[in-house]
């Protein structure tokens, strides 16, 4: 099996969102990237705030407009990356994307399917949809999990890594 079933729920309000979020937060491990994507409101940066609070980051989580990527010290490092801006895979490698994607903090990752062709393939990637007012829909996915492993034993921490 690779990867979960997604995890689809529904929220009505900002506050839902980063509660959401913040339960994901907990659940997170050093490595981990989190890949977003959605339009414009669908509430990506609203997860993330929550997410960073179930990391233990204190202090304000806003979206890295003019730097691409914002750092935050929870229980281990957190990467606030926001793809918005980019403008092809150059402004990927002069940001140095694989120091966050493969590092061992946690990265979190806004317009996420503005580099698609790049993330991990282990990645918990969730989609954002924007509904009437202020309903959210939110699927939460882990994928990639036992990628490569072949023999199935569930316990492979040799996953492989594009170009490591
Ligand atoms: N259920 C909801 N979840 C998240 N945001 C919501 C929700 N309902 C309304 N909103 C509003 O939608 C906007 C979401 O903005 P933001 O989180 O910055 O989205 P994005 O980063 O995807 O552009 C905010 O203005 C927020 O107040
Ligand atoms: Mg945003």
């Amino acid at each position: 099996m690779n990867g979960s079933e997604p995890s689809e729920v529904e929220t009505n309000s900002v506050e839902e969102t980063r509660a959401l979020g913040e339960r994901l937060g907990r659940q997170l491990n050093r490595g981990d990237v989190v890949a977003l994507m959605g339009d414009l409101g669908s509430g990506k940066t609203s997860l993330i705030q929550g997410i960073c609070r179930g990391l233990g980051v204190k202090g304000v989580v806003n979206s890295p407009s003019y730097t691409i990527v914002n750092e935050y010290a929870g229980r281990c490092s957190v990467y606030h990356l926001d793809f918005y801006r980019l403008h092809g895979r150059d402004d990927l490698l002069s940001l140095g994307y694989e120091e966050y994607f493969y590092g061992d903090g946690i990265c979190l990752i806004e317009w996420a399917e503005r580099a698609a062709d790049l993330l991990p393939a282990q990645r918990v990637e969730v989609h954002l949809i924007r509904g009437r007012g202020t309903r959210r829909t939110i699927a939460i996915r882990r994928m990639g999990e036992n990628e490569g492993s072949g023999s199935g034993d569930g316990h492979s921490s040799g996953l492989s890594k594009p170009g490591g």
